[in-house]
C-alpha cells in the first residue's frame, strides 16, 4: 500500500510534485493551515503529515483515539510547536530539516544587523511618507559593523555561517553555548566563547539569538539581561519569539537603554506586541528566515528524504524523537 500523506501547507512546486509521485499526497492548495479540527482528522486518516511551524501538535492531539499516523516530518528547522516528547512516547517519528535553511537564515541575520545598525527601516519610512529633506552631514547617523563585537547565543549551524560571514564583515565574534565548540571551530571562526550569558551580555556590540524556541530558553532575553546590554548594542532575533521578553525588549528600545533591534520572529505570531511598532528602531521582518526558494525548496526535499527513509524501514536521517 503506498502511504498517505498530508501536507499542511502550499510548498514549493518541485517538493509538491515529488511527494506526489511517491505518496498518496493530500496537497493544501489554498495554503490554508488546517487548524485543530483539520489536524485531529488529518492524524486518523494518514499515515504521514507534513507539518510546518502553524501547525501546532500537542500532546493531546498525539493521543487522539484511532490515531493512524506514523511519521511527522516537519518542515522546518525548529520542532517547539511538535509535544517531541510525547511523540516519542507514542511511538510517532519527528523528523526536521537543519541544514537546508542554515545559509539562508543566516543571511537574514546579516541583513537584520545591517539594517538595524545601519537605521535602514527608518530612512526608508522617512523617505516614503515624503519627510525626506535631502542629504545632510549629521542626517540619520548609524553603526557599521566593521570592528564591532558579535555576541552569539547559541552556536549551532546557523550561528556558526553567521560567524563567518561576521568575520568577513570585519567583526570580531564571541558566543556562549551550553556546550564548548571543538577548537578547530573557534579556531577558524575566530571566535571566543564566553563564560556566562552575562558577560556576552556586557561586552558585545550586537547579540544575535541562535538557540531554539521552547521552555528552556523562554525569556532567557529578559529585562535583567537587557540592562546588562551596552546602550548602543543591537538584539537580532532569527531564533524563535519565546526567547526574548517581548515586552520588556519594548522598553528597553523605549528608555534608550540599548540602541536597537532586528526581528524577525515574535512570541505570539503573527501578531505584534503594539509597543514595538511605534518603536523608530525596531526592524522588523515577518518571519523571513528561510524565505528563499533555494532553501524552502531544499527544505521540502529534505522532508521528503525523510519520508522515503521512514517507508523504505531506514532510520530517517534527520530524526528528532
Ligand atoms: C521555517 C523556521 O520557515 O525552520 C525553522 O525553524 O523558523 C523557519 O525558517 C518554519 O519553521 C517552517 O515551519
Amino acid at each position: 500500500m503506498t502511504p498517505s500523506v498530508l501536507v499542511t501547507r502550499r510548498l514549493p512546486e518541485a517538493v509538491e510534485d515529488r511527494l506526489c509521485r511517491l505518496f498518496r499526497t493530500v496537497l493544501t492548495p489554498n495554503d490554508e493551515p488546517p487548524g485543530r479540527t483539520g489536524l485531529e482528522a488529518a492524524m486518523r486518516e494518514h499515515d504521514a503529515l507534513v507539518s510546518t511551524i502553524t501547525d501546532r501538535i500537542d500532546a493531546e492531539l498525539i493521543a487522539i483515539s484511532g490515531r493512524r499516523v506514523r511519521i511527522i516530518a516537519n518542515f522546518g528547522a525548529g520542532t517547539d510547536h511538535i509535544d517531541v516528547d510525547a511523540a516519542r512516547k507514542a511511538g510517532i517519528v519527528v523528523t526536521n530539516t537543519p541544514d537546508a535553511l542554515t545559509e539562508a537564515t543566516a543571511e537574514l541575520t546579516i541583513l537584520l544587523m545591517l539594517m538595524a545598525g545601519r537605521r535602514a527601516g527608518e530612512g526608508e519610512r522617512i523617505l516614503r511618507a515624503g519627510a525626506w529633506k535631502g542629504w545632510g552631514p549629521t542626517h540619520m547617523m548609524g553603526q557599521g559593523l566593521s570592528g564591532r563585537a558579535l555576541g552569539l547565543v547559541g552556536f549551532g549551524r546557523i550561528a556558526r555561517s553567521t560567524a563567518a560571514k561576521a568575520r568577513g564583515l570585519g567583526m570580531t565574534v564571541r558566543y556562549f553555548s551550553r556546550s564548548r565548540a571543538p577548537a578547530e571551530v573557534e579556531d577558524q571562526l575566530q571566535a571566543t566563547p564566553a563564560e556566562s550569558l552575562e558577560d556576552l551580555a556586557a561586552v558585545a556590540d550586537i547579540v544575535s539569538l541562535h538557540v531554539p524556541g521552547g521552555p528552556a530558553t523562554y525569556h532567557l532575553v529578559d529585562r535583567q539581561l537587557l540592562s546588562m546590554m551596552k546602550p548602543t548594542a543591537i538584539l537580532v532575533n532569527t531564533a524563535r519569539g519565546s526567547v526574548v521578553d517581548e515586552a520588556a525588549l519594548a522598553e528597553a528600545l523605549a528608555e534608550g537603554s540599548i540602541a536597537a533591534a532586528g526581528l524577525d520572529v515574535y512570541e505570539r505570531e503573527p501578531e505584534i506586541e503594539p509597543a514595538l511598532l511605534s518603536l523608530p528602531n525596531a526592524v522588523l521582518l515577518p518571519h523571513l528566515g528561510s524565505a528563499t526558494i533555494e532553501a524552502r525548496t531544499a527544505m521540502g526535499m529534505q522532508a521528503v528524504d525523510n519520508l522515503e527513509d521512514h517507508f523504505a524501514g531506514r532510520e530517517p536521517r534527520n530524526r528528532v524523537a
